[in-house]
């Protein structure tokens, strides 16, 4: 099925941060710019057409040369974690496939940092 993209800047997604538009490239109308602390998250609301495992696709930018790993829980729960390494530069965004278990409707994807270097600045998720 076609996927649908849920914006990291667009209600109900939640930014722990600010929502930025000062680097080039992003969709939307911006992105998330996690505090750079070990507590900000980037968190989305993913309806799912059915239990089973989701594909997501995290578009990011990290212009540090240090990963910003997360982990990644659904519903509260730990699924797996994203290492979003360094792309170069903050207007150069990269794409990181996940796989998490889902359940039929609405999942809180949430994206907690596990380093206080926070997330990498987050443009959108589709699923
Ligand atoms: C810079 C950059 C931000 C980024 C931040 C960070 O300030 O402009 O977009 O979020 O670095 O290190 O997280
Ligand atoms: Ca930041």
């Amino acid at each position: 099925a076609a996927s649908t993209r849920y914006e990291a800047e667009s209600s109900p997604a939640v930014c722990t941060g600010t929502v930025d538009s000062d680097w080039t490239g992003y969709s939307g109308s911006g992105f998330c710019n996690g505090d750079n602390a070990a507590g900000a998250y980037a968190q989305f609301t993913v309806n799912a057409p059915a239990s089973g495992t989701a594909t997501l696709k995290i578009r990011f930018a990290n212009g540090t040369t240090t990963a910003r790993p997360a982990n990644v829980t659904v519903n509260g729960s730990a699924a797996t974690s994203a290492s979003f390494e360094g792309t170069g530069a903050w207007g150069t965004w990269a794409t990181k496939t996940i796989t998490v278990p889902v359940t039929s409707g609405s999942n809180t994807i949430r994206l907690s940092p596990t380093t206080s270097a926070g997330l990498p600045n987050i443009d959108y998720l589709d699923a």
